[in-house]
């Protein structure tokens, strides 16, 4: 028997004028699509905003149904319509953000399960790690690669 343990390693950032530039521009692209979340239900306003390897920026919010389980996260709605839209293009990197009824939420919102699947999904189709930037008013969280968010996960090669 062995005892193994987990390392995972993110960054805290005081506030968005901390960031590097890339990171940066894309959370305040992330905070803008939230404003076009469709989100009656739940009034939670969510926003997503993705640079592909190309330089490109795509962004997604979340779309509610009144079905609730009809409706899509914003990050796989920025997701879908990059790899949709951008199937040869490696996504770089996705910045998250949220608005509850006071605003921008204090604590980083923290991607959901499935998008966190979709993320890896998305990761070792282009061979690439994406940096996630997760966007709050007390901090900022960064990870270098979906794996610090979804360890032990199931990706394409747990098929053979
Ligand atoms: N939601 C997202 O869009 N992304 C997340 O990371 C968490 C949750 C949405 C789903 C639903 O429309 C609302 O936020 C409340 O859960």
């Amino acid at each position: 028997m062995r005892k193994n343990e987990l390392r995972i390693v993110h960054f805290e950032f005081d506030n968005i004028g901390e960031l590097q530039k890339e990171d940066r521009e894309l959370v305040l692209a992330a905070r803008k699509a939230s404003k076009n979340a469709y989100a009656p239900y739940s009034k939670f306003h969510v926003g997503a905003a993705i640079q592909l390897e190309n330089g490109e920026i795509v962004n997604g919010n979340n779309q509610e149904n009144s079905a609730f389980t009809s409706g899509l996260c914003a990050e796989r709605t920025a997701l879908f319509y990059a790899n949709a839209n951008f199937p040869n293009v490696a996504v770089k990197r996705i910045a998250v953000t949220a608005e509850n009824s006071s605003g921008l939420v204090l604590d980083p919102v923290k991607p959901c399960g499935s998008c966190r699947q979709a993320m890896i999904e998305t990761e070792t189709r282009f061979h690439k790690p994406i940096r996630i930037i997760l966007d709050g008013d007390d901090k900022i969280l960064v990870f270098e690669g979906v794996d610090s968010l979804l360890p032990f996960a199931f990706k394409p090669d747990s098929l053979d």
